[in-house]
């Protein structure tokens, strides 16, 4: 980018000093890490968001999802700024709240929603969050999902995991939802099912819906969801003595083929703990590759798929927008303010406050 942005973004970040804050997630773009106070996965992002209240300006270098959360968990003098509010997450736009609602009163029809708890991963809209604080749900990242998903089953049902009769109505990222499930909590996929918005009561039977112990939302990362079992064994086959670490968001024979498994934060930590001349082949965002391949030059680190795989909305946020949003603040003008409704935003912080409380 234009070294002329580069000192425009000093002298903005200069001029307002400890009035705003710079989060950046993970997969923003080096030129934009660079001015970022804090990085992190989407959990860490949430509870720094939350721990900042003397900062008037919070602008979130990420997608739209983590902006809404952080708008929910700082205060209401606090006004959050997405750089670009085109900067969603197609994942997030799989679950409408309508279908969601739709979905529950099949629930109910089916006679299972008095069983049901809803896990809602951080990637969703804030009204889908609400939904879930309204039933008695919690939030999860990929990094406490595990955590989320023992509490919800101890509280559904009979309240046991192994054998019980508790469901989880996971949304609405299927590929997390089921790797979860049967990686960490040991269940089986014959107790998932993939409830499908698009198809009356989700393409289901009052049967398959009353024997499931995961009802699993039809959702899927269009980034992460075209890692292939093809490439982890290719990749075993061309490098002798890889390791192939990727992201839950991955479907789940690439994660069972996969030596370990993370957030983006502990995808960084794993590789930052290995030995000199690892060889990795990682299956997550670019972005997040290629700054582990620079920081790491005594690895050999590789992306899992030899095609490009950015994920377009997270690199919609560039210099130019960052330099646009802190030379607004300088000048007085507050652009691209992320503001939930009231109410919307009470329900979702309860089930924010319950993924927070989590144990672990
Ligand atoms: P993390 O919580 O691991 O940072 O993941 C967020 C995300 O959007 C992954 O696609
Ligand atoms: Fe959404 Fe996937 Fe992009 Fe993450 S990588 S923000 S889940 S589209």
């Amino acid at each position: 980018s234009e070294p002329g942005l580069v000192e425009r973004a000093k002298a903005a970040r200069a001029a307002l000093g400890e009035k705003v804050f710079v989060l950046g997630h993970h997969y923003q773009r080096d030129e934009v890490i660079a001015f970022a106070d804090v990085t992190g996965d989407s959990f860490k992002l949430a509870k720094e968001a939350a721990a900042r209240p003397d900062a008037p300006w919070i602008v979130f270098c990420g997608v739209h999802f983590m902006a809404e959360s952080a708008d929910i968990l700082t205060s209401d003098e606090q006004t959050v700024i997405l750089p670009d509010l085109a900067a969603g997450c197609s994942m997030a736009d799989m679950a409408q709240i309508h279908q969601v609602e739709d979905a529950w009163d099949d629930l109910v029809e089916a006679g299972v929603a008095d069983d049901t708890i809803p896990v809602t991963y951080m990637n969703s809209a804030a009204a889908i969050k609400a939904f879930t604080g309204r039933h008695g749900g919690t939030i999860c990242t990929s990094s406490n999902a595990k955590s989320a998903l023992s509490w919800a089953f101890s509280q559904a049902g009979d309240g046991r995991v192994e054998g019980g009769t508790g469901k989880v109505l996971f949304l609405p990222d299927q590929h997390l939802g089921r790797n979860t499930w049967a990686r960490d909590l040991g269940g089986s996929l014959e107790d998932c099912v993939v409830f499908d918005p698009h198809r009356p009561m989700g393409g289901l039977t009052r049967q398959q819906l009353q024997d499931a112990r995961m009802i699993l939302w039809r959702g899927h990362c269009s980034v992460h969801g075209r890692f292939t079992l093809e490439a982890v064994e290719q990749a075993r086959r061309e490098i002798p003595g890889v390791k192939v670490i990727v992201h839950p968001e991955c479907r789940h024979e690439v994660v069972e083929a996969a030596d370990e498994v993370g957030s983006t934060e502990k995808i960084i930590k794993t590789v930052a703990a290995a030995p000199d001349g690892t060889k990795w082949v990682v299956g997550t965002e670019l972005n997040l590759v290629k700054r582990l391949a620079a920081e790491f030059p005594r690895q050999q680190i590789a992306f899992l798929e030899k095609n490009v795989c950015y994920c377009s909305t997270m690199n919609r946020i560039d210099l130019p927008h960052l330099v646009w949003a802190l030379e607004s603040l300088v000048d007085g003008r507050v652009v691209n303010p992320i503001k939930v409704d009231e109410d919307v935003a009470h329900y979702a912080r309860v089930a924010l406050d319950q993924m927070l409380a989590l144990p672990g």
